[in-house]
C-alpha cells in the first residue's frame, strides 16, 4: 500500500471484487454511453465485469489492479495492467498495456488518475516492463490529455468495432525507465 496525504493506492485483490465488478461496470458505461448503444455496452460489460472473470484476474500474478481510496476510506478509481500483446506500432520489447483507468465522478479533477497513472507506471517498471501503453477512443480529450501531459505519445490508430459499429481509437506509448522510483509528491495534491 502507499500513501499520499489526500489519497492512498491499494494492491487489488479479491477482497476489491465487488467493487470492481460494479464500480468498473457502471463507469465504463457511463463513459461510453454517448458513443456506444446501451445494449452494446450492457453486453459488453456483463462479460467484462463479471464476477468470475474479475476473480480469476485478481489472482492471476501478471494482472495488476491498483485501487485508490480517499480520506474516508472511500474508493474513487482504479487501474488496471495487463500484459496483453500489443499491436505492431507500439513495437519494442516488454510492453504492458494500461487496460483500465476510471475515476469516480466525485472525485474527478483532484489528481487522482494522474495518481493511478504515476503507480501504473511504477508497478510495470518493477515488474521490469520497458513500455507501457493503452488505447483511448479518439473523442476522448480529457483522458488523452492527461497521457499527452503524463509524456505518452500518439504512436497509431485502429477500429474498434462494437456491434455493427466501428470506432477509431488512438495507440499511444511511452518507454518506462528500469524500476521507477515514486516521486514523494506525484500529483497527490491538485495543482
Ligand atoms: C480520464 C480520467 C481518468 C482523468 O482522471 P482525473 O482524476 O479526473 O484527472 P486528474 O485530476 O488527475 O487530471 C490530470 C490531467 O488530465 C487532464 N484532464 C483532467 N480532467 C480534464 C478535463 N475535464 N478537461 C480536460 N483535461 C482534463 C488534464 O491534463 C489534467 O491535468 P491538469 O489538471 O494539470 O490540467 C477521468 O476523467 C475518467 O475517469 N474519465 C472516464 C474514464 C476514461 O475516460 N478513462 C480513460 C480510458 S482510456
Amino acid at each position: 500500500m502507499i500513501s499520499t496525504e489526500r489519497f492512498r493506492i491499494v494492491v487489488g485483490d479479491i477482497a476489491h471484487l465487488d467493487f470492481l465488478a460494479d464500480f468498473g461496470s457502471q463507469s465504463f458505461i457511463d463513459t461510453y454511453r454517448e458513443a456506444l448503444s446501451l445494449p452494446d455496452l450492457e453486453q459488453y460489460t456483463a462479460e467484462a465485469f463479471a464476477r468470475p472473470r474479475l476473480l480469476t484476474e485478481l489472482q492471476d500474478p501478471s494482472i495488476h489492479y491498483l485501487l485508490c481510496a480517499d480520506q474516508a476510506s472511500s474508493w474513487c478509481g482504479y487501474a488496471k495492467l495487463l500484459p496483453s500483446p500489443p499491436p505492431d506500432c507500439i513495437g519494442g520489447r516488454s510492453a504492458i498495456e494500461l487496460q483500465r483507468l476510471y475515476v469516480a465522478p466525485s472525485h474527478k479533477g483532484q489528481g487522482v488518475g494522474q495518481l493511478l497513472l504515476a503507480h501504473a507506471e511504477a508497478t510495470a517498471s518493477r515488474q521490469g516492463f520497458r513500455t507501457i501503453w493503452l488505447r483511448v477512443w479518439a473523442g476522448n480529450r480529457v483522458a488523452q490529455n492527461l497521457y499527452l501531459k503524463a509524456h505518452y505519445a500518439l504512436v497509431g490508430e485502429e477500429p474498434y468495432h462494437v456491434g455493427e459499429d466501428a470506432r477509431t481509437v488512438l495507440l499511444m506509448r511511452k518507454p518506462l525507465p528500469v524500476d521507477q522510483a515514486i516521486g514523494p509528491r506525484d500529483s497527490a495534491d491538485p495543482t
